[in-house]
Order: structure tokens, then sequence, then C-alpha cells
């Protein structure tokens, strides 16, 4: 797919759709106009406002200090540069510790251009799912390895591989999908883990280390132009893109999107069994 405008834009409706007919969609991150419109004209669905920003533009060594601020300075940027993707953006670390803030956080990054709002956590998000849900404001649920919870997991480590973790998982899922959650993200979780809970829920799913069987599929954009920060260990589940472009950077870009789509990306060298 060469760059062009979309014929519509990429709404959560469209997404549903492309689930029930079994397509594939690509994700990236965006943090600023410029990526934010290569991104977008290149067949990659979902720009993800993502904290980590954190760590890939801002230097930390995790996501922890991000400010809703700062992801509220990011969402404009891209919203300037974005052509008609869906735009996702995290509610950073501390900026949805109880109901009241999650909605308060969540409406500042619908007010700078925000689609939807991604939170980290199982089931005890549902009842601010459901608030921010009934009041207008999606929700996409990342579950897995979260990092903004990397001092409890204690290191970037598979997550769901023992049964009663992997059921647990499904089960808070579904409790999700039930509170309104439009979109979930599977980070680090064993292959046959992504397939079971794509398969058991109606609303997309995202993976990300999470096999090849998710709705569709999501990667820092740093890490898919081989510019991973020397401070980050490069994960299993990163495929640089640009060695096979033939256009540079938005070469690479159409090369995902294109790898996503046909199933190509990720393959067994990126999964975890
Ligand atoms: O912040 C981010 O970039 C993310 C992705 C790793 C999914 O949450």
């Amino acid at each position: 797919m060469s760059s062009q405008a979309r014929k519509s834009p990429v709404s959560l409706n469209s997404l549903r759709q492309k689930k029930r007919r079994g397509e594939r969609f690509a994700s990236l991150t965006a943090y600023d106009a410029l990526f934010a419109e290569l991104i977008s004209t290149s067949g990659v669905d979902v720009l993800l406002v993502g904290d980590s920003l954190g760590m890939v533009l801002h230097g930390h060594d995790s996501t922890l200090p991000v400010t809703l601020d700062d992801m509220v300075y990011h969402m404009n940027c891209v919203r300037r540069g974005n052509q008609g993707a869906l735009i996702m953006a995290d509610l950073p670390f501390m900026s949805y510790a109880s109901e009241s803030q999650s909605l308060e956080s969540a409406a500042a990054l619908m007010r700078a251009g925000a689609h939807i709002v991604k939170l980290e956590g199982g089931a005890w998000l549902a009842e601010s799912t459901r608030l921010l849900t009934e009041r207008g404001i999606p929700v996409c649920a990342h579950m897995g390895l979260t990092p903004q919870s990397i001092n409890r997991i204690g290191g970037y480590r598979v997550q769901g591989r023992d049964p009663s973790e992997a059921q647990s998982m499904i089960n808070e899922a579904l409790i999700l999908q039930d509170s309104g959650a439009s979109i979930i993200l599977l980070e680090c979780v064993p292959v046959d883990l992504g397939q079971e809970i794509t398969e058991r829920l109606e609303v997309s799913v995202i993976g990300i280390g999470a096999g090849p069987h998710t709705d569709g599929q999501i990667m820092v954009m740093h890490d898919m132009l081989g510019l991973t920060p020397s401070s980050i260990r490069v994960p299993k589940f990163v495929k640089n893109f640009l060695p096979e472009s033939d256009d540079g950077i938005p070469g690479a870009f159409r090369a995902y999107a294109e790898a996503v789509r046909t199933g190509v990306f990720p393959g067994p060298e990126h999964c975890f069994t």
C-alpha cells in the first residue's frame, strides 16, 4: 500500500468489523506530528500515544515518571499530524488511582484529541471502565505485562505461563469486556493464551509479544526502526523492519503494516510458548 489518504477514518466500529471478517490490523506508537502523519498514511490503523515515550524520548528507565501533562502535550502533537487513524492515549502511572481521578485524567486526553484511553490492569479496573464508557470515553485495558507495575512484577517477563494465572487473565478480560472495554491489549503472554483470549472475546484484542492470533499487533515505533535506546534490552517480540524497506522509514512502516495484515509478522521467533 502506498502513502495515501484513507476513504474514511478508522473507528472502533471499523475495528470490530475487521474482527468479524478475520482481518488483522496494525498499530504503532507515535509521539509527534511528523511521525503521526507518516504512520497514519502507511496503512497502520491505530496510533498509540504510549507512556513508553518516557523511555524512548525522555530517557527514563521506566514509564513511571511520565505525567498527565506529558501525555497531553504529545497527544496534541499526534492529533495535528494524524490522517484518519484511531488515536489511543495512555493514562500514565497514578493518573487513574481512583474512579474520579480516572474520569478527570481521561477527559484531559479526550479534549486533546484521543479517541480511546488505555489503562493498565485487570478486573480492578472494572468500575472505572464502566464509568468512563458510560460517559462516552472508550477504554482499552492493557493486560499481561503492565510496565507501570514493573516494581510489583519484578522484571519485564512473560505473564500467564502458570495455568491458574492464565485462567485468571481470561476471567479478568471477560469482566473488563462486560464492563464496557472496547479493546484489550495483551503484552508478553504465551501464544496459546493470546489465542484463547482473542477467540473468547467479542472486542478487538491487540497483542505485543502475544503471538500471531490476536486481532491486531502493536510495536513501539522506535523498536521497529531498530532505534531501541542502548539502556533497554531489545525484547524478543521486536522486529526491525528498516532493512527490508525500499523507501527508508515510510517504507518500513508500510512493510510492518503489510506483514501484520498478511499474518507474516509475528513469526515463531517473536513469540513465547
Ligand atoms: O506505552 C506503550 O508504548 C505501550 C505499548 C508497549 C503497548 O503500552
